[in-house]
Formats: C-alpha cells, structure tokens, sequence
C-alpha cells in the first residue's frame, strides 16, 4: 500500500522544498566559515546620548535612503533589509545633536552596518546600535554580551 505522499513528488520538486525548508530556517549563523543568512537583517539605532537631547540621524544606503530623521532620548529607528547577493550592502549615516544651550553641535557619520560587522549582530541577524556621549556603540547580548564603540564624533 503505497499512503507516502512523498513518493509520488517528482525529484525536483522535492528538492526546490528542502532548499525553501533551508531557506526559511537559515539564521545568521556561521557555517563552515560561510555566513549564511536567509531574509532580513534588521537594524536598531537607539538615541542614548542624555536626557533632553535630540538626535538628528540620516542613513543611507547605495540603494536606501531612509531621509532625515529625528529621534528623541531613549526612542530608536529600525530597518529591515536584504544583504545583496555580493555582500557589499553598506550603511552610513549622518548624526548630529545640539551639546547645549549655547547651540553647540556635535556631529559624526560612519558606516552604521557592514557585512563585515555582523560579528556585532546577534544570532538573528539583528544589529543594535546606539549613540551615546562617547559615540556611537554596537551592542548586543546574545550569544555573547559585547559593546564597543563603532565611530567617534568629529566634534
Ligand atoms: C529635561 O527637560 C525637562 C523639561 O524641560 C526638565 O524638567 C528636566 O530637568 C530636563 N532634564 C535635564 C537632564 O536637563
């Protein structure tokens, strides 16, 4: 008695559902030296400069631009996007707040996410980031907790 569905799929078909089931399972996991990822990768840039201070935050891709910006302390900005197939995607961003009363601005840009950098992204392929007095950090707490500092400010 032949009940298995599955002798009756046809090779290929079997095969385009195995790399799919990989596709949807794959993580932002180091395999055999190969980092291989499915889906999105997210990042998370949060206003952790001081009370009162807002942030002024413009990033941008080669294919992105996310626009000008304004997060206030203690909120974030999130995207979601696609490494592309050569693993050149790159983010900068701008930055900018007002230090006090007399209007001086403290300013930096710098590469906010790199293929590179996805050491500083947790096993999900989610990268926290966050401007503070001392610049700008990433951050993370799984699988290992780590904070460091990604770019100073020029000013
Ligand atoms: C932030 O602003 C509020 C409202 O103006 C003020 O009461 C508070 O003292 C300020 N905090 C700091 C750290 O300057």
């Amino acid at each position: 008695m032949d009940t298995g569905l599955n002798k009756n799929l046809p090779r290929g078909y079997k095969l385009t559902l195995l790399a799919i089931l990989l596709f949807i399972s794959w993580q932002c996991s180091i395999v055999s030296g190969f980092k291989l990822r499915s889906g999105l990768t997210y990042v998370n840039l949060k206003n952790d400069i001081a009370e009162n201070i807002t942030l002024h935050a413009h990033c941008r891709s080669a294919d992105d631009d996310l626009g000008p910006k304004i997060i206030s302390y203690g909120q974030i900005i999130e995207w979601w996007f696609i490494i592309n197939l050569f693993e050149t995607t790159l983010f900068w961003c701008n930055l900018w707040y007002v230090a006090d009363s007399e209007g001086g601005v403290v300013s930096g840009s710098g590469d906010i996410f790199r293929v590179k950098q996805l050491k500083g992204c947790d096993d999900k392929c989610d990268c926290y980031r966050a401007a503070r007095k001392d610049g700008v950090h990433s951050y993370k707490l799984h699988p290992q907790p780590e904070d460091y500092i990604l770019f100073g400010w020029m000013s």
